[in-house]
């Protein structure tokens, strides 16, 4: 048994970073895997049956290796399908992610709530019972977004973000007066990633909601005997890229200080 086994955090790209960055700040002591499925990279256009096999396929061949104590599918996409399967399969704990509606509908002023996630989640059976139980009072404009995504991948590996291009994407949420979002819920881990620019093309937004910090609580709430002294904690990729060097550095500013790939063609 490894010294210092890990808690997996697992995403389709990137975005899960958002997440291991607030579950480390709940548990510091603990060492991370962050695995980033880039072969199969992008999740949200696909279609719900092959993304559960997928996620099922790769968990599969990640947790025979890494043997974490905890799994987190820091990822909205996969969560709002893949969840009870993985439950039903693997022996220790499974922390999914959703769109943090129930917090937002609490802090919208004007209880009208934009929800920014993939194309795949905001049509959801499980998003539509989200808002219908913790927002039923609010007025939910949805915008699915595979761009951003793809921005908040760029931006890791170095690249500069058009503000424009951003404004354009929230657009939605403020076309009609009246009826203009006070309160944005990124229902995507990609795009906490992107805050300080969202921020700037939409500055009259009050509050931006993710679901970092719930993650974190609930992990710590399932982890009582916090470890003392943490490992090396690195990242896992499922196909070499050539951005890889570009990436290195980012992964260094999340405490990921190696990266490992292990091939799990899509
Ligand atoms: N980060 C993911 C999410 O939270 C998915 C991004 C993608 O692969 O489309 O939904």
């Amino acid at each position: 048994m490894d010294a210092h086994p890990p808690i997996l955090i697992f995403d389709s790209g990137v975005g899960g970073l958002s997440v291991l960055d607030a579950v480390r700040k709940a548990l510091p002591h603990e060492t991370y895997r962050y695995a980033c499925d880039n072969a199969a990279f992008p999740y949200g256009p696909k279609p719900e049956d092959e993304l559960v096999a997928r996620v099922d396929a790769v968990l599969t061949a990640l947790i025979a290796r890494i043997e974490p104590k905890m799994v987190i599918v820091a990822c909205n996409t996969a969560s709002t399908v893949a969840l009870p399967r993985l439950r039903a399969k693997f022996p220790m704990p499974i922390i999914g992610v959703v769109p943090a509606i129930k917090p937002a509908a609490g802090l919208s002023g004007n209880k009208v709530i934009g929800l920014l996630a993939t194309p795949g989640t905001v049509t959801r059976r499980y998003t539509d019972d989200l808002i219908r139980e913790f927002a039923p009072h609010c007025d939910v404009i949805r915008v699915g977004s595979r761009e951003l995504v793809v921005l908040a991948e760029a931006k890791l590996r170095g690249e500069a973000i058009d503000i424009d291009t951003l404004r354009e994407i929230l657009s939605p949420f403020f076309q009609e007066a009246g009826r203009q979002a006070d309160t944005i819920v990124l229902g995507c881990t990609h795009f906490p990633l992107l805050l300080d620019e969202l921020r700037q093309a939409a500055p009259q937004v009050k509050h931006w909601v993710d679901s970092g910090e719930a993650i974190a609580r609930r992990a710590a709430s399932l982890l009582p005997e916090a470890e003392t002294e943490a490992g090396i904690s690195r990242a896992i990729f499922t196909a070499d890229e050539p951005s890889m060097k570009r990436l290195a550095a980012a992964l260094a500013e999340h405490g990921l200080v190696q990266i490992d790939i292990i091939p799990i063609p899509n």
